[in-house]
């Protein structure tokens, strides 16, 4: 069982994962983890706190000599605002003696579309901060660290994980629109918002700067692909099994996510099952040789909770930013008073940065279901596993032309 959690504030003094249930002998690349921290702190519309955080993970155990040990492996993220915020975030009773930055008056006037005044109200909090401080996707940060280890691990089996901004507020691609692998892992550094449209970047860029304009945020649409995902993942067996549930709780449980659609999703139920479900056809090469194929793939390499060897698609569809600089209209907790949402430091626009989020968690759950499928004591046994299903699904969906059925 491959299973993750996290713990830190936004403004704390970091943030800490511990991930357990990795194979032994898993070979490490610690740039590659800095590499995805730092596409995440990436993005057109991101706010000025992206600006002072440059993250990097430091891993703490479970990791010698550049290979995983199979023991829990754990990691800190160090928040580098942290010495604005001691005499805040400070976890002594009394403020320590040399505490470093202002003492921040409480938060009273709670945002709406936040976590603030039903966190406030459910832990009985008379400072929203300690709300805020934890349900912050500052947290995302902790998931993105465990997310690049996961994808290391699918990448040992040849499994890869990429995303690309759909629509920003309305701007940009048609749901529905499909954009092969390929042409997602093409995107380059150059693309501010991962989009593989360079016309439908450029209106989403203007969406993003009419919303700061107005003093707005705004929210998208992206999508998730992993390539060269063995079949035969999750199960149709029990509810709790099913692969596309399990990608729609990770991808659902990250801020401000609303829906989550596998394949054509959500275009599909506007359409007769003739243009929805994906054909099953026997190809025949020029010597006879047959295999079995799909000539498309709506369904988002998933049929029955099951994975089909197909790219696994999953699109999220983020709801704007909740603060907003021409604050929402709100009530101080202390005097039940009209009064204006609290400002936090705040993004436009996260859709980027959630798409790595989003790849982070599609990662930790395909991960997690191979580890549970090969069994993941060692990537030895895990690597030879799943090269063996392969071979047993390729005996059984492909022939060669001499042992072909003979013609009627
Ligand atoms: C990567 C990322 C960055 C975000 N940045 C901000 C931000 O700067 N300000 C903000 O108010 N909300 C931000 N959010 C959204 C909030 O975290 C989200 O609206 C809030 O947690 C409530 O969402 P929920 O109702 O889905 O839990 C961000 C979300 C993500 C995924």
């Amino acid at each position: 069982m491959l299973r993750f959690l996290t713990a830190g504030e936004s403004h704390g003094q970091g943030l800490v994962v511990i991930l357990e249930g990795l194979p032994a002998g898993l070979v490490l690349d610690f740039d590659a983890i800095t590499a995805d921290l730092q596409r995440r702190q990436a993005g057109y519309g991101r706010g000025r706190r992206m600006a002072i955080e440059s993250d990097r993970a430091e891993l703490l155990s479970g990791v010698r000599r550049g290979r995983t040990t199979g023991a829990p492996l754990a990691m800190l993220i160090r928040n580098r605002d942290w010495e604005n915020w001691q005499a805040t975030m400070h976890v002594e009773a009394e403020t320590p003696a040399g505490a470093t930055g202002a003492r921040r008056a409480a938060v009273v006037r709670p945002r709406p579309g936040h976590a603030d005044l039903a966190g406030a109200l459910k832990y009985e909090h008379d400072d929203i901060r300690d709300v805020l401080e934890r349900a912050s996707a500052r947290e995302t940060a902790a998931r993105v660290a465990a997310g690049a280890i996961a994808r290391q691990l699918l990448s040992a089996l040849g499994v890869e994980i990429v995303s690309h901004v759909l629509s920003i507020g309305g701007a940009g691609l048609p749901l529905g629109t499909i954009i092969p692998f390929d042409r997602i892992k093409a995107i380059g550094p150059d693309s501010v918002l991962r989009s593989a449209d360079p016309a439908a970047e450029a209106a989403m860029i203007h969406a993003i700067d009419a919303a700061r304009d107005a003093g707005d945020t705004v929210g998208g649409i992206f999508e998730v692909v992993a390539h060269g995902v063995p079949v035969g993942l999750g199960s149709y067996v029990h509810w709790d099994r099913k692969l596309d549930g399990r990608l729609a709780l990770a991808m659902m449980s990250i801020p401000a996510i609303k829906a989550v659609a596998i394949g054509d999703g959500v275009d599909g139920a506007r359409r007769p099952g003739s243009q929805v479900h994906d054909e099953i056809v026997a190809e025949v090469d020029g010597g006879g040789a047959r295999r079995i194929a799909r000539p498309t793939n709506r369904a988002g390499g998933l049929e029955g909770g099951v994975t089909t060897g197909e790219d696994v698609r999953v699109t999220g569809f983020m709801k704007p930013i909740s603060t907003l600089m021409k604050p929402l209209r709100s009530v101080d907790l202390t005097t039940l008073e009209d009064a204006p949402a609290a400002i936090e430091r705040s993004d436009v626009c996260a859709v980027p940065a959630a798409a790595v989020v989003g790849e982070a968690m599609v990662a930790l759950v395909l991960a997690e279901a191979v580890v549970e499928r090969f069994g993941g004591d060692s990537m030895r046994q895990l690597i030879g596993q799943v090269t063996a299903s392969g071979s047993r699904v390729q005996a059984r969906t492909q022939r060669p032309a001499h042992t072909g059925p003979s013609p009627a």
